[in-house]
This record gives C-alpha cells, sequence and structure tokens, in this order.
C-alpha cells in the first residue's frame, strides 16, 4: 500500500454513545448523558457541529438501550417546527439539530464490551474509509475546532491521528498515553500509546483527549483485540499496532478542553461556555461576582 492510500478525505465520524452515565445519577436515569445540557446545547452538539465544521458529512451513533433520544435530537421535529413557524418564532435555534437526510447512521453496542468494541460496531457504515471518532465526554473548545486542526495535520501528514494535551503526572492513569517522538509544532510523531498505564510505567504525560483519525485497516484489528486495561477491549491497544505500519501523529489542540465525563469539568465547561457567550458573558460575570463576593 502507498502513502497515497492513508490520505483518502474524512467524511464520517463515529461518536460512542452507549454508555450507561452512571456518575451523572439520578440526571442520567431516563435522559442520555450527552444530552445533558452546556448552559442551552446539548454536550453531544458541541461534538457534531465541531464535526460538521471539519468537513464531516455522515455521522455514525453507536448507541444502545435507552438512548433513542439521541436521535431525535437531530430528527425534524415536524409539529414543534410547525407550531412555532405558526406562532411566527424563529426556527434558527434548531438549525443545528438538522441532519441531510441519510446521513444519520444508527448502529447499537449490544454489550459494553469497551470503547474498541464499541468502534468495531460500526464497520460496516466506514467499510474502506478513515474515519473520524468523537467521545463526547471530551468537550474540545475553540475556532478553529479540534477535529479542523486534525484534519489540517491530516492533509499534511495522512494516515492515523490522535488528540492530545498534558496533565499533571499523577492523572496519566486514567488515560490513553503517547509515546512521543518527533515535535515539528503542534505535530508530534507517535512511537507508541498504552492505555491507562501506571504513573511509574506512563511514557509521557501526553494524554489521548477522545479526538481521533484512524484508516480502515484498525477494523481488522479489533476484530481480534484481546481485553485490556479494565478488562475492556480498548481502541488504544488496536492502535498501538498500526504504528509499525502506518504514519500515526499527535496534534496537540490549540484550545480549550473541559472533560465533561466528571461533574466538576461539566460545570466548569458551563461556567467557561457561559461566560464566553455574547448573548449573555456580562450577565453571567456579575452573577458569578456576585455569588462569590
Ligand atoms: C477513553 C480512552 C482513553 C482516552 C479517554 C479520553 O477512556 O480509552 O484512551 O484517553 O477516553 O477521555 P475512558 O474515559 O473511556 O476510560
Amino acid at each position: 500500500m502507498t502513502e497515497n492510500n492513508f490520505r483518502k478525505p474524512v467524511r464520517i465520524a463515529v461518536f460512542p454513545v452507549a454508555g450507561l452515565g452512571t456518575r451523572f445519577l439520578p440526571a442520567t436515569k431516563a435522559i442520555p448523558k450527552e444530552l445533558l445540557p452546556i448552559v442551552d446545547r446539548p454536550l453531544i452538539q458541541y461534538a457534531v457541529d465541531e464535526a460538521r465544521e471539519a468537513g464531516i458529512e455522515e455521522f455514525v451513533f453507536v448507541t444502545g438501550r435507552g438512548k433513542t433520544a439521541i436521535v431525535e435530537h437531530f430528527d425534524t421535529a415536524f409539529e414543534l417546527e410547525a407550531t412555532m413557524s405558526g406562532r411566527g418564532k424563529s426556527l434558527e435555534p434548531l438549525e443545528s439539530t438538522r441532519m441531510n437526510p441519510g446521513n444519520l447512521v444508527t448502529v447499537r453496542q449490544q454489550v459494553p464490551l469497551g470503547l474498541g468494541h464499541a468502534v468495531w460496531c460500526a464497520r460496516a457504515v466506514t467499510g474502506n474509509e478513515p474515519f473520524a471518532i468523537f467521545l463526547p465526554d471530551e468537550l474540545m473548545y475553540g475556532s478553529p475546532g479540534c477535529m479542523a486542526q486534525m484534519i489540517e495535520a491530516y492533509n499534511e501528514v495522512g494516515g492515523n491521528l490522535v488528540s492530545v494535551l498534558e496533565v499533571p503526572e499523577n492523572e496519566v492513569s486514567s488515560y490513553g498515553v503517547i509515546k512521543p517522538g518527533a515535535v515539528n509544532g503542534n505535530l508530534t510523531q507517535v512511537k507508541g500509546l498504552v492505555e491507562k498505564p501506571k504513573v511509574e510505567d506512563a511514557p509521557s504525560n501526553k494524554i489521548v483527549s477522545g479526538r481521533y483519525i484512524l484508516q480502515p485497516e484498525i477494523m481488522d484489528l479489533l476484530a481480534s483485540q484481546g481485553k485490556g486495561a479494565g478488562g475492556e477491549i480498548q481502541l488504544t491497544d488496536s492502535m498501538a499496532k498500526l504504528i509499525d505500519t502506518q504514519p500515526f501523529h499527535a496534534v496537540t489542540f490549540e484550545g480549550q478542553r473541559f472533560d465533561c465525563g466528571s461533574k466538576l469539568g461539566f460545570v466548569e465547561a458551563t461556567l467557561a461556555i457561559a461566560l464566553d457567550r455574547p448573548d449573555m458573558g456580562a450577565d453571567v460575570r456579575a452573577m458569578a461576582q456576585r455569588l462569590l463576593g
């Protein structure tokens, strides 16, 4: 295979959204975690908007039982729109929830065997194409967005890319960690990858932060991937095997990242984004000062 084969345009994105969201109970008993709002947009919307900005055309949601509300969110709400139009209300708030017909596909992950397994569940849709992966818990905030920055890098180097950021050393055990090679601006060569290493075994403090561009060969590796860290089928373990045969780089995102998988990160994202919103930032700042004062 020539290097040219590793530069096909990235049109498809996979969103693993089958998780149970137990950390946010009771809020997530009847509502998928991905629909919890940061200000007035559900978490998943931020990831979908980031994907669209990067030129993604086809959206694959890997869902599970109790997650169908996510699909509803991106469907046309005929009654709602007709009623709003009839009352002379603007439909602008619904604009970003519209998908082109046929561009939203769902596949089910029937058992929670791990992130690697969730991604593998999308194989029939991704076929022979490279694809992006978005973990919606990781809210990447900036302009251009994280995936747009990664696509720019992909156009230069091709192959496989992950987004990375540096964390304090004692936090590496919660993440996938890269063994870095040569650094060129925001691009780092990836020489190794390990999922949730012990602090003393971690090859660096650069962690994979929930955005990926992968070549289709990852699916063959995932098909036979055994269990790894935490007894789960880990995407990181299969990615590590790709490094020997295909280009593999990491992009350091220039922007802010909020870990919305944790309550503190969720509150931080809410506050930061509310403060940054032109329509409400000044009022939120005054309110926060009042509360703190
Ligand atoms: C997953 C990935 C890990 C990555 C992390 C980012 O872990 O397996 O490599 O660093 O997401 O949030 P999880 O959070 O599902 O344990």
